[in-house]
């Protein structure tokens, strides 16, 4: 199968993107073109993801001395009290600018250990080798790292770039269904905010990413959704502007996540979902989008059988205060919401076009249920 190889180029600082099964393979030769003084490796592993995987990464690095620091992965480990044990850990042990902290991880491991590494001595190498489907195709890609508050999710963080990205397709294999679809909603966001075409292609392969894990498609999934992400990522690295458009759907679904305390019971793609859901509604009662363009996005939810309805997940009495909730989201500067609508397949609205009270979002969106 093929490994797919792109770059991002920041202002300061350019890296690649390996992804493939067997991508996992290049990261010895291109640590030692990276990293070429690093000598201490940290591996900031989960927990679970299968130990033949922790061996495979231990075998392509057996020349540098490794220390693993493994995690059980919730929210609660992306907490600033975790990240300054595991810097105090490193200090102890010597690390300088020249070594290496290697996530390996989904979206929580890869924004703790980020944000450890982007602080620690004002900042040591970091590599990230993302093992979800979503931090392959989202949190792994644009530099975005951080760390919970007691005030919400993603408040303290950094803008810091990884020096090298290794989506290797062999840790989806342990990965659970659920979790699938949590990466699916990302790819499928980043359709609809710049790309008809992918949106048709996903039409015809949804199946085969949810249901099949048919890798030859989710390898075109991922790097197609990479070639998005940091179209948006380069032209705007810390959000002052268009990068905004990746939050399509996500103050619904931060709305959504606050209101069910963060618990199990939904997982951020599954908001995700049902935010893009929500929001195209928005869009149809403000005459931004077509009866048409609605149409098919709830055609494509219901063949595929995608989250869609807060009653699914017992939140059907909750609408008010998850757009309550919506107001806190940290794009937001003054006490409206500030949302990104669809406008087409392809095409949303500005960021900071569209702003709404509490009070409209309910009434627009009451009409629909
Ligand atoms: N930095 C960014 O730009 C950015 C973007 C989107 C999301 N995020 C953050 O990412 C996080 C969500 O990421 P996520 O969805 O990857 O969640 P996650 O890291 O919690 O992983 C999801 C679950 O899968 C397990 N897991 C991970 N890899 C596995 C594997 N290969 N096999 C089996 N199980 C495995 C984890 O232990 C966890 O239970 C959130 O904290 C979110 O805020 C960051």
């Amino acid at each position: 199968m093929k490994i797919y190889k792109t770059n991002v180029k920041n202002i300061n600082s350019r890296y690649s993107i390996l992804i493939g099964f067997g991508a996992i393979n290049q990261l010895k030769k291109n640590i030692r073109s990276v990293c070429p003084n690093t000598k201490k490796i940290a591996l900031i592993f989960d927990k679970k993801i299968p130990n033949r995987m922790l061996n495979k990464v231990k075998r392509q690095i057996r020349d540098y001395k490794i220390f693993v620091y493994k995690y059980s992965v919730n929210e609660n480990l992306k907490s600033f009290e975790k990240v300054n044990s595991l810097n105090e850990s490193l200090l102890a042990k010597n690390f300088n600018r020249n070594d290496l902290l290697i996530a390996v991880g989904g979206g929580v491991i890869g924004d703790f250990a980020g944000f450890a590494a982007s602080i620690l001595k004002r900042g040591v190498n970091f590599i990230n080798l993302p093992s979800t489907l979503l931090a392959q195709v989202d949190s792994s890609i644009g530099g975005k790292t951080g760390v919970n508050s007691k005030k919400g999710k993603n408040l303290i963080g950094t803008f810091y770039q990884p020096k090298l990205v290794i989506s290797e397709l062999e840790f989806l294999k342990s990965l659970p269904r659920r979790e699938i679809i949590c990466g699916f909603a990302e790819i499928l966001k980043h359709s609809f905010i710049s790309d008809k075409k992918f949106f048709k292609w996903i039409e015809k392969n949804t199946k085969k990413i949810i249901n099949n894990k048919d890798y030859k498609i989710i390898n075109s999934a991922i790097f197609k959704s990479c070639k998005i992400k940091i179209s948006f990522v380069q032209k705007d690295e810390k959000e002052k502007g268009d990068r905004a458009i990746l939050n399509f759907g996500h103050t619904f679904a931060h709305g959504i996540e606050a209101a069910s305390n963060f618990s199990k019971k939904i997982n951020h793609g599954e908001a995700v979902l049902i935010g893009m859901y929500l929001a195209s509604k928005l869009s149809k009662d403000k005459n931004i989008c077509s009866k048409k363009t609605l149409g098919k996005i709830i055609n494509f939810y219901k063949e595929n059988n995608l989250p869609n309805d807060l009653k699914q997940f017992s939140l059907k009495n909750k609408l008010d205060k998850i757009i309550e909730l919506m107001k806190n989201d940290k794009k937001n500067v003054d006490s409206k919401i500030s949302l990104i609508l669809l406008k087409r397949i392809g095409k949303t609205t500005k960021p900071g076009r569209i702003k709404m009270t509490p009070k409209q979002i309910k009434l627009s969106l009451k009409k629909f249920t």
